[in-house]
């Protein structure tokens, strides 16, 4: 079968199941058999796809009908400035995501050398992407999730960052290091009535340990908050995303926990998304 009719058969296969990007899904899946980047496929229509990677693109085809995110059938994302390897170990990086580094970037100066805790690391994207852009930093990276951490290794590793970043298996409830300069954390926080409402790709694929906060999905909020009163030193910074709704009884946790709130910012989608606020106490 050459590339135009592959295109067309499987997006249009896609589209049965209410895919969403039918034609760049299917784009991208010919591109990761092919090992051509989607441009050379696109002005190459005519070529013909060999019968051993037909296999292989029904495979990755099916997995896409099924709902599998596109991000953990190419096994990457991109977040940042920067391309991230993941699998079902790990959430998938989120645009979101990116107004935590953008507000942390904020508050650590270009030549600062602070020693960061990122609490959840989960694929290792805020890390990474924090010590790529303030390289004097060090930091330590933990998560519940082994198999988490080993992908944020090899992340680190694949950024030459491995030498930098120590990273911990270890629930945050347990960790006892002390004296950090800032604390970072996108921790679980969809309660239980919203995990039910999120779509097949998320619910269905993405890990339960990266998503749910518990009943009222605060439960690992507070865990971190009340934790980085301990950890951090006096006048340093936590900050962390937050759900859209959060963002008062989140404020009255941190208050209640000695910290000051600098500042709340939204999303792209205008929705309360990340707060920086400084140890007092
Ligand atoms: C929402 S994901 C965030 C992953 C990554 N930091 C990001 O922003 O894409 C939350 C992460 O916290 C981890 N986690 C959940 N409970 C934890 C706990 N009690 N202690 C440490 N890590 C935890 C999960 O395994 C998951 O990797």
């Amino acid at each position: 079968m050459i590339y135009s009719e592959i295109l067309k058969k499987g997006s249009n296969f896609l589209k049965k199941n209410k895919i969403e990007n039918p034609d760049l899904d299917t784009e991208l899946i010919l591109s990761k058999v092919t090992n051509k980047n989607r441009e050379e496929i696109l002005l190459n229509t005519n070529n013909k796809l060999k019968n051993k990677d037909v296999a292989k693109f029904k495979n990755y085809l099916f997995r896409r009908f099924e709902k599998e995110p596109m991000a953990y059938i190419l096994g990457y994302k991109h977040f940042w400035k920067h391309k991230f390897l993941t699998n079902k170990s790990v959430l998938i990086p989120r645009p979101d995501t990116e107004l935590v580094i953008e507000k942390t970037l904020k508050y650590l100066p270009i030549e600062s050398s602070k020693k960061i805790l990122d609490v959840g690391t989960g694929s290792g994207c805020i890390v990474v992407s924090l010590l790529k852009d303030r390289p004097k930093c060090i930091a330590t990276a933990i998560d519940i999730s082994k198999n988490a951490i080993n992908v944020a290794k090899t992340n680190a590793k694949l950024h030459q960052l491995e030498n930098k970043i120590n990273f911990i298996n270890i629930d945050i409830d347990k960790y006892k290091s002390y004296n950090y300069d800032l604390i970072i954390s996108n921790p679980p926080y969809i309660n239980s009535i919203e995990l039910n409402r999120l779509d097949d790709d998320i619910k269905f694929h993405e890990p339960m340990l990266a998503l749910s906060g518990g009943f009222d999905g605060f439960r690992d909020l507070r865990k971190v908050i009340i934790k980085s009163k301990k950890l951090l030193k006096i006048n340093a910074k936590l900050i962390l995303e937050i759900g859209h709704s959060q963002k008062n009884h989140c404020k009255k946790i941190l208050n209640e926990n000695g910290f000051y709130i600098n500042e709340i910012s939204k999303d792209l989608s205008g929705r309360d998304r990340c707060i920086v606020s400084t140890k007092l106490q």
